[in-house]
């Protein structure tokens, strides 16, 4: 069947056909009409605090740079000289007064406009080489480019994120440590995993010992309301958002269980409360933007991942853990006791990931029926064969 006939004859709540998976040119539709075109989360604004501090972020073939500017705000340009197309930035990340690429030193200031050219003629017009722009949002400290000319509305995610992001003061959070793992599985993989929790009784022992309801054997429905109340009095956000129709995001809080205090191996908080909270009684804040960005946040850490495809089969996922921006190294948190929880359930869902497309690859994989706690990879996607759907005109 061509790829085409196996978008419109996709049968919603089934798992999707193997090309979905390893095919190239379907790989190179997910760039096209996905990648390209949403909101992808790139970092934060605490990795770039000063001025001229930038990183790169490459997309597909794209390299982004994303930049601090003099005014103080955040601007993202594509990494490709406008003399000969050379990367400007080599490094991931560093400090530049100014961005001059390596290989004839034109030079461009922070905001992407040419500053100089060297030995070009008198009537070289610099204002017609300013890198180009790429689309930047930012939701509390959060950074999210797009690359589309005309990014799908970013505003309802603004305005549903802010108010559960706020109490974290995440602008001004201190960025505790960094990781990054290469996936030898396909990017949809990573996400549906990350949609439903079937596989967590089994799988990740150490989360259902912090998350009620989370081994499916014991409903939370009950705790949730009671929290919900809770919460609510100490003026945080709990109403969550779905996914609806088109929309792109998503966000939930839930509770741990009453003895447990952050997302920790033994239950105990493991840095101070950040930034507004109070307590450990935050429970669990989780935000989905598709396709590349999820947070975890307890109420002394936020984790934030970031998908990023390389190839149909391959993957980047970086992971951040955020604290407080007065918490200290040593006294108030442990790096090691920090990623503990991330780095063994991480790992658990990585390597189920990676389990999940090799088994894919074999010549007998059928689609499977989705279980009805999967509804929300149901809903994944689905929408991620309308987008397919919308990009080839059907
Ligand atoms: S390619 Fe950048 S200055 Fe020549
Ligand atoms: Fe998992």
């Amino acid at each position: 069947m061509n790829t085409i006939s196996l978008i419109e004859n996709y049968e919603s709540g089934e798992s999707l056909p193997q090309a979905f998976y390893t095919d190239k040119e379907i790989f190179e539709m997910d760039m096209k009409h996905i990648w390209q075109r949403y909101w992808l989360f790139a970092g934060v604004t605490a990795d770039i605090p000063k001025k001229g501090d930038y990183f790169t972020y490459k997309v597909h073939h794209d390299s982004i740079i994303i930049i601090r500017d003099d005014q103080g705000g955040v601007t993202a340009h594509y990494n490709t000289c406008r003399h000969r197309g050379s990367l400007i930035c080599t490094k991931e990340q560093g400090n530049a007064p100014k961005l001059m690429c390596p290989y004839h030193q034109w030079v461009y200031n922070k905001d992407g406009s040419l500053l100089k050219a060297r030995h070009m003629p008198d009537d070289f017009d610099k204002s017609e080489f300013d890198l180009h722009p790429v689309h930047v949002r930012i939701v509390e400290g959060l950074i999210f480019i797009s690359l589309a000319d005309s990014p799908p509305d970013f505003e309802p995610v603004q305005a549903g994120f802010g108010p559960f992001l706020k109490p974290f003061k995440i602008p001004s959070a201190k960025v505790a440590a960094k990781k990054r793992y290469v996936l030898r599985t396909n990017w949809k993989l990573i996400t549906e995993n990350f949609r439903e929790c079937y596989h967590c009784g089994a799988a990740h022992p150490e989360y259902c010992r912090a998350v009620v309801g989370a081994n499916m054997k014991e409903s939370a429905d009950e705790e949730l309301l009671q929290k919900q109340v809770e919460w609510s009095a100490k003026g945080l956000a709990t109403k969550g958002i779905d996914f609806v129709d088109d929309s792109f995001h998503f966000a939930v809080r839930y509770p741990l269980r009453s003895h447990v205090e952050s997302y920790s191996l033994d239950g105990k908080a493991v840095s101070v409360p950040m930034g507004d909270h109070q307590d450990y009684d935050a429970g669990v804040l989780g935000l989905v933007c598709y396709p590349n960005f999820w947070i975890d946040a307890v109420s002394d850490y936020v984790w934030t991942m970031r998908i990023t495809p390389v190839s149909a089969s391959k993957c980047y996922v970086d992971l951040s853990w955020l604290v407080d921006e007065n918490a200290v190294e040593g006294k108030d948190y442990d790096v090691e006791r920090l990623i503990e929880f991330w780095k063994v359930t991480g790992e658990q869902d990585w390597e189920l990931c990676e389990n999940n497309y090799s088994g894919i690859e074999s010549s007998r994989y059928q689609p499977g029926p989705y279980a009805p706690s999967e509804l929300d990879v149901v809903k994944f996607v689905d929408w991620y064969m309308g987008r397919l759907k919308e990009g080839i005109g059907g």
